[in-house]
């Protein structure tokens, strides 16, 4: 028999094993955790676009409301990207002979829409609506973060399914009152009504937000 299995044997079978141990650990780590990972969310990141429009300069410094430009953020399940004659509203007086707003102009003059590049996304196989979570007191900067601070737009969550059902598992503590939700600075004051009182105003909590079907269906 030890002339089948020498005592170094044992030694290369521990070592075998360590190393599929090992090998599983860093699968799992590379499978799971990391596309998990703010970094491979392209947390924080912005995106070229054909533009660089600042929701700073036009949210934060012109006080131009959401609506204005995502138009059904409060009716549809798309919040909507604006159309090139809503900056024209504005742009065909000012800033008209800018170089960075040619793209603009181009646009108008030849109407093809200008080719916006998505910062937030998710898989085809989640269902997502704005509309529900506008009418039911849920604010942009929930899941959009500080966009009137924002030069150029980034992704300020990471958008996995833990993202959302974190708030799904206890929504009222991040409700607000309906005037707050279109503004990204808001904070909750002494006068703001009570997370209690807020899930009853809207209703929230005849479902179960966790149940599989509420996003996959
Ligand atoms: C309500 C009026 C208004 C609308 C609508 C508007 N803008 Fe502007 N925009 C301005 C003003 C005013 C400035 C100058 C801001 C400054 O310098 O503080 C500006 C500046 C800009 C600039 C120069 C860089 C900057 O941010 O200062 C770009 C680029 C721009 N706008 C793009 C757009 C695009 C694209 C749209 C449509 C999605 C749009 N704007 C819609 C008023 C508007
Ligand atoms: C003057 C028009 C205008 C206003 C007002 C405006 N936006 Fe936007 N928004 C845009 C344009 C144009 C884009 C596409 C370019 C970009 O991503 O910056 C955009 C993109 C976005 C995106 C990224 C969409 C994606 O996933 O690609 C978010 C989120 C967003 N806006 C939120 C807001 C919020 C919240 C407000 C109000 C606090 C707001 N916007 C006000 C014009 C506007
Ligand atoms: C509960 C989280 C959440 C809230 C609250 C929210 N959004 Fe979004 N938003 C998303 C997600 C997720 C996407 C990407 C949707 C997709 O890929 O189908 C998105 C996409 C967008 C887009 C890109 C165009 C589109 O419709 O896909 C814009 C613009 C936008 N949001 C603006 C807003 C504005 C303005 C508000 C506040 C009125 C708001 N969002 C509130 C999660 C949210
Ligand atoms: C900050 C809190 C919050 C976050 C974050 C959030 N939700 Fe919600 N969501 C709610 C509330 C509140 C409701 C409304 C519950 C009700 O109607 O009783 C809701 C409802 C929904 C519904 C039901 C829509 C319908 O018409 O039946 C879907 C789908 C949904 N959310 C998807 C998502 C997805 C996907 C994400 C992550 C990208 C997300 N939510 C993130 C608070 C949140
Ligand atoms: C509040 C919305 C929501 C609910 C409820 C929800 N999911 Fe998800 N789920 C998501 C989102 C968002 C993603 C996409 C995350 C991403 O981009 O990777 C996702 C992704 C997944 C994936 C793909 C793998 C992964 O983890 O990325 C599976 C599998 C899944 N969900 C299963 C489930 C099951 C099973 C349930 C019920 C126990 C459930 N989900 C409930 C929002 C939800």
């Amino acid at each position: 028999m030890a002339a089948i299995f020498p005592p170094a044997a044992n030694l290369a079978a521990k070592l075998v094993l360590l190393s599929l141990a090992g090998l599983v650990l860093a699968g799992i780590g590379w499978w799971w955790l990391f596309p998990r990972t703010d970094y491979a969310r392209h947390v924080d990141w912005t995106v070229d676009q054909p533009v660089p429009f600042s929701h700073q300069h036009h949210v934060g410094g012109l006080g131009i409301d959401c609506r204005f430009c995502h138009t059904t953020v409060e009716v549809a399940g798309n919040a909507g990207l604006p159309p090139t004659y809503t900056c024209m509203t504005c742009h065909s007086q000012i800033w008209t002979n800018a170089a960075l707003l040619a793209p603009v102009r181009r646009s108008l003059a030849e109407n093809v829409p200008i080719r916006w590049r998505r910062v937030t996304d998710l898989p085809d196989y989640v269902y997502f609506n704005h509309a529900i979570h506008v009418a039911k007191g849920v604010g942009c900067e929930s899941c959009h973060g500080q966009v009137a601070d924002m030069p150029l737009m980034r992704k300020a969550r990471s958008m996995t399914m833990g993202f959302c059902l974190d708030c799904h598992r206890d929504p009222a503590p991040r409700l607000r009152p309906p005037e707050a939700i279109f503004d990204t600075q808001w904070h909750r004051t002494p006068d703001t009504p009570s997370p209690a009182a807020l899930m009853a105003h809207y209703r929230v909590g005849g479902r179960n937000l966790t149940d599989c079907s509420i996003c996959h269906r």
